[in-house]
């Protein structure tokens, strides 16, 4: 066989950069995550990141990182099985369980290896894995990985669900794979439900909360709270990089599962530990949240209530949703494209979702207003969205 030169194969389509004269990714960011965000420089209202409390920059969470440092230093040069378990590290992982209504937990260095490492080391070949078709890349990825059935079922539809799990009693296992709240739409699982068909068919319910921790239920505690689940039969993962704002994912569910990926998940097990300034702020972060959820709740949800009437005040095709997220529905990867270029030309920020992010020309642009932006912000983005709709 000819070899050719994977160099001249690598090459990034930029037809829609071209055509939109706008490119929305790696826009290089000169700032924390403060009231006004600096990019390229300029000042931006930020209404993209996960920031969802507000608290990535808080002066408590910062403290507490760097009294993290000062004690431990800023690595500990090993993965969580040899060198990098540090005292923070277990004490964490065990406030986090409890904390989420957990039987035990662990932390990865990502919420995306958490993913990917829990399909491969506990699915085989000989297994079937139902997943919500609208599944984030980080649990597709790490099924496609094990190389056994996938079935995917259409979002959030029970029946359906319930369709594909009458049919398969000829597996080893069955999985049954979803988000609490699906990051592109901010959409809600109905997660009780799920667990009820899969305690009918034997199946084990995984529930992605990376959008709901921090974010769902009267204490912040995620979709278990939320949902009033108490005692969650199955697998459990959220991203510490959102409303927890800082990095690292958690696994949580039964001690045995917990104990059996500590030696058998290779993304845990291969991987060099959390440092210790991301140990530290986390803590404080979950500190915060116990004290003071209810009042950073109400802002948030104020300001998603506040932002979406604008956005169909302008016309724009907002997807319903109970989380303080506002998608909108753009279509083709052209639209999505140009709709983020109109709102980052006035000074807004915005995240757009094109294929395979998200299905074939149902372009997203999403929009997060964080608990720490002030109400003049808001105000400002609010305006300039009636501006954008009188256009
Ligand atoms: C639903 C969902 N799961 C997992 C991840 C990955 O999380 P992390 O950034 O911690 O790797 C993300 C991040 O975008 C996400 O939105």
């Amino acid at each position: 066989m000819v070899r050719e030169n994977i160099m001249e194969r690598l090459r990034v389509e930029e037809s829609l950069v071209e055509q939109t004269g706008f490119n929305p990714y790696y826009i290089e960011i000169n700032s924390g995550l403060e009231n006004r965000l600096l990019a390229k420089g300029q000042s931006f209202i930020n209404l993209a990141s996960n920031n969802y409390l507000g608290l990535a920059a808080d002066e408590r969470v910062k403290e507490a990182a760097i009294r993290a440092v000062e004690k431990y230093g800023v690595s500990l040069c090993g993965t969580p099985i040899a060198t990098g378990y540090i005292d923070l590290y277990k004490k964490l992982e065990q406030e986090l369980s409890s904390f989420i209504g957990l039987e035990d937990a662990i932390i990865l260095p990502s919420c995306y290896q958490a993913n990917n490492g829990l399909f491969l080391a506990l699915a085989r070949k000989e297994d079937l894995i139902i997943v919500d078709r609208n599944a984030h890349s980080s649990l597709i990825q790490g099924i496609k990985a094990v190389g056994c059935k996938i079935r995917p079922f259409l979002h959030n539809n029970l029946e359906h669900l319930a369709g594909i799990l009458q049919r398969s009693h000829k597996y080893r296992q069955v999985f049954v794979v979803t988000e609490s709240v699906f990051s592109t739409d901010g959409t809600i699982a109905p997660l009780k439900a799920i667990i009820d068909l899969c305690e009918e068919y034997q199946a084990l319910p995984i529930v992605d909360d990376s959008h709901g921790l921090g974010v769902l239920g009267s204490g912040g505690r995620g979709i278990l709270e939320e949902q009033q689940i108490p005692d969650f039969p199955g697998i459990y993962t959220a991203s510490l990089g959102k409303a927890l704002a800082n990095a690292g994912g958690v696994v949580g569910g039964r001690k045995e599962l917990i104990k059996y990926l500590k030696y058998y998940c290779p993304h845990l097990v291969y991987s060099t530990a959390l440092p210790p300034a991301v140990l530290g702020g986390l803590e404080a972060v979950l500190d915060i949240i116990k004290t003071e959820f209810p009042l950073i709740k109400k802002r948030l949800y104020l300001y998603k209530q506040l932002i979406n009437e604008a956005l169909i005040e302008a016309d724009f095709s907002v997807i319903p949703s109970k989380a303080p997220i506002n998608s909108l529905n753009t279509g083709s990867k052209e639209n999505t494209f140009l709709v983020a270029k109109r709102l980052y030309e006035e000074g807004i920020l915005a995240t757009p979702f094109i294929e395979p992010a998200v299905p074939i020309k149902q372009g997203r642009v999403r929009l997060i207003a964080g608990a720490n932006l002030s109400q003049g912000t808001i105000e400002e983005a609010i305006a300039i969205i009636e501006g954008l709709g009188q256009q």
